[in-house]
């Protein structure tokens, strides 16, 4: 049974990359000139007293460096971040500290850095184990060099992840079924597997308009998603969220904290955070650029250009769309304190019978294999 209270995290977000990849569409920035670190640590560390002034005293359960690539963090940047998020809000003794890398043998290089650091667990984007599909996807390293960057990882950290993207152009289920059981037995505790999204603005979609990338349709989306389910099923790695996978007791922690709608911090360029503040709980957004978020920082003292109070039913929405994605599901009993009633038993009833819910112990929903590429009509219906 989850935990009563989610808890409390950080999430950290260091906006530059290498390359671009042509998928990618997060906030992620190529410089050529590399950007002035101790000016990075100078703006984290005035974001995370600003926010320390707005909600208190916590207690830190998770710490997410995400990206972009930080993994071209310096370790000492990472370090100052951590210490100054240690003194505003005490890490807990158990506290997961995670940080995405590129599988890369160079920055493999400074995994034993970030360890020193007080990083705990690594998630690596390895989105491939296949050279060609790492080349078509414009990754600068090939299968061999992101398995010796898991290898590095693995010697450094108890916890280590992969993120692998599936449905790419032409792959068949049982190249992805072979690809999916090779990365699982490299015998990490958890994997991120994505589909394939063409995402607007970025080279592939232009491609995808053009017809010159052309992604599986729907049926073969389908059994490349049923693979998905049964290799990791029968593995030990079930998902416990829609496409993310762990032995049980591995799950991430950080995840697992957003999905159940706890409260984050949301520090850096185009961060976003959920914060519990004396006026009730806020939607809080940054500055995107990492020019404009420093000039901004630098200037105001934090980057935020949102911060919008919640109201109790955006809160409950918000509490069902992401507690949905999860194989736990939401209790009932939390969406009736969010949202100040109960759900309607006729709607509820009506899904059950769609199979498009199901009932779990303890009061508890969740979005069926039938409803889960449903959810935002499922959540609409639930919410009405
Ligand atoms: C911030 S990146 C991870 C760290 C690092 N930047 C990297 O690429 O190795 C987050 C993950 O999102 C996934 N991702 C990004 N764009 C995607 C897309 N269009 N479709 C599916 N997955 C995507 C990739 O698996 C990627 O590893
Ligand atoms: S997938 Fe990772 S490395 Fe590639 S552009 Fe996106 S954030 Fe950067």
């Amino acid at each position: 049974m989850p935990p009563a209270d989610p808890g409390f995290g950080v999430y950290v977000h260091w906006p530059f990359c290498k390359a671009k990849c042509p998928y990618c569409d997060f906030n992620s920035h190529v410089r050529h000139a590399p950007p002035d670190q101790a000016r990075f640590v100078a703006a984290f560390r005035a974001e995370i007293a600003h926010t320390r002034a707005r909600i208190g005293q916590r207690r830190t359960e998770s710490v997410f460096f995400g990206g972009g690539t930080p993994s071209l963090m310096e370790p000492g940047t990472v370090g100052a971040i951590l210490d100054a998020i240690d003194a505003a809000w005490p890490l807990d003794a158990r506290a997961e500290v995670t940080l995405e890398a590129n599988p890369t043998s160079v920055e493999a290089g400074r995994f034993r850095g970030y360890r020193a650091a007080g990083v705990n667990r690594v998630s690596l984007g390895v989105q491939a184990l296949d050279d060609a599909a790492l080349k078509a996807l414009g990754r600068m390293h090939t299968a061999e060099e992101a398995l010796g960057a898991v290898a590095v990882a693995r010697a450094a950290f108890e916890r280590v992840s992969f993120d692998l993207i599936y449905a790419r152009p032409d792959q068949k289920p049982e190249d992805w079924a072979r690809e999916l059981g090779r990365a699982i037995d490299e015998g990490c505790e958890h994997l991120s597997l994505y589909q394939l999204t063409i995402e607007d603005g970025t080279p592939f979609a232009a491609l995808h308009r053009a017809g010159r990338l052309i992604v599986p349709g729907d049926e073969v989306a389908r059994a490349l998603w049923d693979v998905t389910q049964e290799t990791t099923s029968a593995a030990g790695l079930p998902a416990y969220e829609i496409s993310n996978h762990a032995r049980p007791g591995a799950e991430s922690r950080h995840n697992l904290l957003y999905w159940r709608y706890g409260e984050y911090a949301g520090l850096g360029p185009g961060a976003h955070g959920r914060l519990d503040t004396p006026e009730g709980r806020v939607a809080t957004s940054t500055e995107r650029g990492p020019e404009p978020w420093l000039a901004r920082v630098e200037a105001e003292g934090h980057g935020g250009i949102v911060d919008e109070p919640l109201t109790r039913a955006e809160q409950a929405d918000e509490y069902l769309l992401m507690g949905l994605r999860l194989a736990e599901g939401i209790d009932r009993a939390r969406f009736a304190r969010l949202a100040g009633r109960a759900f309607d038993p006729v709607r509820v009833a009506a899904l059950l019978e769609e199979g498009m819910i199901a009932e779990l112990p303890g009061e508890r929903l969740r979005a069926t294999a039938l409803g889960l590429p449903v959810l935002d009509a499922i959540v609409a219906d639930l919410a009405a």
